[in-house]
């Protein structure tokens, strides 16, 4: 049987959504636990969308709730929507309802300020990155990305003019309403110690195979999520559907249950 290497370091499938977020919640949580055993605090970049509120809600709920030491996790959003933090669009709005609103303990939040213009958020957000890390790019202990059809992540979009910047936080666009949006550059995602994407759905299939077999030649290979090549280490969680145009043979781990 020949074997294709993958464009990550780890493709962990499992057999559906629940067992696809449990196999992410146990990893997340031993990577928080593991770097708080020898660091003060950790600092965790998170995304909005449909896939990762059951992730949420999964790390508020034992064993995890627990075994975290949230008052010393740092929560920060990988991107954010121009609007309210109660709107039922807010990105801050989904981790609040799903993860903090039912933690023990609450950790220390920096949220993206949505109900400002889009650039004043993205100034703002830079600002308090630039605090928090005393520099000018942020290195997040992790980094959680869904990814859209179209191969965006955060609120990076195809053929942004936003891809290439040297800033830490932009100002940018969604093709989808609400349009203006709030989002982590990709220099400041590839800065991470750790970069962990969820995706599920067959839908999503074919995007995932092409990023994944980092070709060349591949269009799929210029979208933002094929950009995402972090300082450290990059795994993809995917269910057995995401993970279905993925050549046979391909090295990826089974999720253990
Ligand atoms: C957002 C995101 C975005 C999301 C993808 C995937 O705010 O919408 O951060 O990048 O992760 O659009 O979304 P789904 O999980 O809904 O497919």
């Amino acid at each position: 049987m020949q074997t294709h290497q993958l464009a990550a370091d780890r493709v962990v499938v499992a057999d559906g959504p629940a067992e696809s977020v449990e196999a992410a919640a146990r990893d997340i949580a031993d990577t928080l636990r593991r770097r708080l055993s020898v660091q003060p605090m950790v600092s965790v970049a998170l995304s909005g969308g449909a896939t990762p509120g059951p992730l949420y809600a999964r790390l508020a709920a034992p064993p995890y709730r627990h075994l975290i030491d949230w008052p010393r996790v740092h929560v920060f959003w990988c991107d954010e929507r121009c609007v309210a933090p109660d709107d039922p669009a807010s990105n801050y709005r989904l981790v609040m309802e799903t993860l903090l609103a039912d933690l023990p303990r609450m950790p220390e939040i920096h949220r993206i300020k949505g109900e400002l213009p889009a650039g004043l958020a993205a100034q703002a957000y830079a600002r308090e990155l630039a605090e928090v890390f005393r520099g000018p790019l942020p290195w997040f202990d992790l980094v959680l990305l869904g990814m859209g059809g179209d191969g965006h992540v955060a609120s990076l979009f195809p053929r942004s003019p936003q891809l290439v910047t040297s800033r830490s936080v932009v100002a940018t666009r969604s093709p989808l309403p609400p349009h203006p949006r709030i989002s982590l550059s990709l220099r400041a995602i590839n800065a991470a110690h750790e970069v962990v994407f969820l995706v599920h759905g067959a839908p999503k299939a074919d995007i995932v195979a092409s990023i994944l077999a980092g070709r060349r030649e591949d269009p799929a290979r210029n979208v933002p999520a094929a950009r995402v090549r972090p300082e450290g280490r990059l795994t993809w969680f995917l269910d057995r559907a995401a993970a279905g145009s993925l050549p046979a043979g391909a090295m990826t781990e089974e999720a253990k249950s």
